[in-house]
This record gives C-alpha cells, structure tokens and sequence, in this order.
C-alpha cells in the first residue's frame, strides 16, 4: 500500500524524549516519500475532535531537546466507546489519514490495537517514566526520569547530612518499581521499597540503626508509588523506632519534565525511525520494543498480553488461551527473565547500600 498521509499523536502521561519521536517519525516518513504528516493534538481526544495540523521538517526543528510533548497530551475516555472510535475512523477518511503512529504507553497501544481493528494501520511506540512496559526491556523517557530524581535525592542526601537525619522519598511507578530500584541503587539508598518485591520493615529498620550505630548520618529510604500509601506513615515509623529524625518527599510531577537525556533522544530516534519503516513496509498493530539492546516490534496484542501476565492481572481463561494457542511458555520466560533482572537489582541493593 502507498501511504500518502499519515498521523502521529502522543497519549497518556507524557514523558520527556517523546518530541524527539515525533521528529523522527515526521523526518524519516517525509524523507521516505510520504506526502503529508499530520500531527494530531491532545491523543485520541483530538483525533476524534479532528484537532490537528500538517507537520513538516522544519516545524520539527528544534524540539528534540524540550520535555513534555509538542502535540500535548490527553486520557480520552470517548475514545474508549464505539461511537468515539467511529469518530477516529470517519476522520481519518475524510483526511485521507492511512495509518498512525501512537505514542505512549499500554493505554496508547489499546486505542491502536482497536483503530487497526477499523481498518486503519496503527505502529506503538513505547514512552512513558515508568518502564512499566512489559513488551520491551526500554521505554522512552525512563532515563531522564531517573536522573532527575538521581538529583533531587542527591540534594536531599546533603540535608540530610547536615541534620543527621532520614528521608523517606517516594518516586513515580504505580505498576513497577524500575524507577525505585534504579534510583536506590544510584543514590545509596539504604532502603529500597516497590510494590512487587517482598519488603521487610523490621529488617530495614534495623539496618538503619545499625548504620547509625556505625557513624552513618544520612539515610535515603526510596520507595515506589505503588506501594499505596506506604510511604508517609513509613516515615513516622522509621522516626518512631530509631529516634532519626526523619521527614518524607514526594517528588511527583517533577519526575515527568525536563530536557531529555542522551539515552532518551537517541532511543526516541531510533523507535520514530523503526516505527515509520513498519508501516510503510505495510506492517501493522505492532509495538517497537527495544530488547537486549536491539530495536525489534512485537504484535500489540501479544505485547499487552505480556504485560497483564507481568503485573498478575490475567484470569486463568486467558492462561487457557494461551496455552491452547502455544504461546504461553515464551510469554512465561519473557516474563521470568524481565522478574529475575529486578530481583537482582534489588539484591545487590540489598548487599551494598549500608
Ligand atoms: O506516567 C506514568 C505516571 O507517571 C505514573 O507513575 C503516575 O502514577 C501517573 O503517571 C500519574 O499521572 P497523572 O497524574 O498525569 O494522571
């Protein structure tokens, strides 16, 4: 098929690097022959609404380096209608819009799985701070995320030197810890906290007052989102059962601005480039993942299958499926190996941070 025009859009929490994207899919489809790219506002909400605008190379000059995203970014619950998506479709007929590109996360990837279904071609590309997508090892704007909070908490840390005191910080990451766990190890965290590994408060306090006991003066306690309302009242604990003063932070939004990093803008690049390349090779309802270090796609409904299995969130009917189909043994394994890699994170955690 000859793709005349296509539409690129950002959806769900925004993350920096996913202007970056967007320069890169409007260059390499424009460079490869494709006569119009529209971008479109707001996600979904603007596709329905027909919010959007043609985009050239040179209206993606400059944007690489900024965060947040250029064609903003919305939850679109209309979309997740029948009526809604007619809309998408009957838009993209009128605009002559043969396929997308979406930019996002697993909510992003739902709304492509299901324009693709109506007939029209959607590629995934994954971005969000989280590095909650089960599909690929990577997602854009994770780095930046991390440095950020690598900042912050290294300021925190030179308080809580002065004081002698804790700091009980909780970092974005309401499916996954990957923030939690990256950033613990980075800052020296003694205490590392997510909602998917087993925590032992006692064992952590006592390592606190031991630490203590040892001349120790500061105390970083990094703890994930997910863990719901944890970390707070863990900081009153801490203070309670060691006598160190200790105060909480929640870095929240912060963590989702900021100029990317290198890792994100070149990540970003790569992906818009793979992602553009799939649709004009005539692919479809694929997510660009990045595994092992190499840039590869997977069928998106596989993807998020992966990714309910990941978070525990399948019902035995899907296994059944799964099972039926031959396909769960390597959906099994993906899952194992992406489990075992946090849990050696959070064991050499657990060994150095004293
Ligand atoms: O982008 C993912 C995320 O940062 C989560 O960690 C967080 O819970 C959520 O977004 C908050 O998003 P918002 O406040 O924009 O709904």
């Amino acid at each position: 098929m000859q793709f005349k025009r296509i539409g690129v859009l950002t959806s769900g929490g925004d993350a920096p690097g996913m202007n970056a994207a967007i320069r890169s899919v409007v260059r390499t489809a424009i460079g490869r022959g494709v006569e119009e790219v529209y971008g479109i506002y707001s996600g979904y909400k603007g596709l329905i609404e027909e919010d959007m605008e043609l985009l050239n190379i040179r209206s993606v000059s400059n944007i690489i380096s900024h965060g947040g995203t250029m064609l903003y970014s919305a939850r679109c619950p209309e979309f997740k209608t029948e009526e809604g998506m007619q809309k998408a479709v009957d838009v993209c007929k009128k605009r002559g819009i043969d396929g997308i590109i979406a930019i996002g996360g697993d909510g992003t990837f739902r709304g492509a799985t299901d324009l693709t279904r109506r007939g029209i071609p959607c590629i995934g590309i994954p971005a969000t701070i989280d590095n909650d997508i089960s599909s690929t090892d990577y997602t854009i704007g994770f780095d930046t995320a991390m440095n950020t909070v690598v900042e912050l908490v290294d300021k925190l840390r030179d308080t809580c030197e002065s004081h002698a005191r804790c700091n009980v910080v909780e970092v974005m990451g309401k499916y996954a810890g990957d923030i939690a766990l990256h950033t613990g190890i980075a800052t020296g965290a003694i205490s590392i906290a997510v909602r998917e590994l087993p925590y032992d408060e006692d064992q952590a306090i006592a390592k606190i007052i031991k630490a203590r006991e040892n001349k120790k003066r500061n105390f970083i306690v990094i703890v994930a989102e997910g863990k719901e309302n944890f970390a707070e009242a863990y900081a009153k604990r801490i203070e309670e059962k060691t006598g160190i003063e200790t105060r909480f932070s929640r870095l929240a939004h912060v963590q989702r601005g900021g100029n990317p990093t290198v890792r994100d803008r070149v990540t970003a690049s790569l992906m818009g480039k793979a992602a553009v390349m799939e649709l004009l090779d005539g692919k479809s309802n694929l997510v660009i993942c990045e595994r092992k270090g190499v840039i590869t796609s997977m069928d998106i409904n596989k993807a998020l299958k992966i990714d309910r299995m990941f978070k525990d969130l399948m019902t035995p009917e899907e296994y059944a499926e799964l099972e039926a189909e031959g396909s769960l043994v390597d959906m099994r394994r993906h899952c194992e190996e992406r489990a075992a890699a946090k849990l050696n994170l959070y064991r050499i955690s657990q060994e150095i941070c004293k």
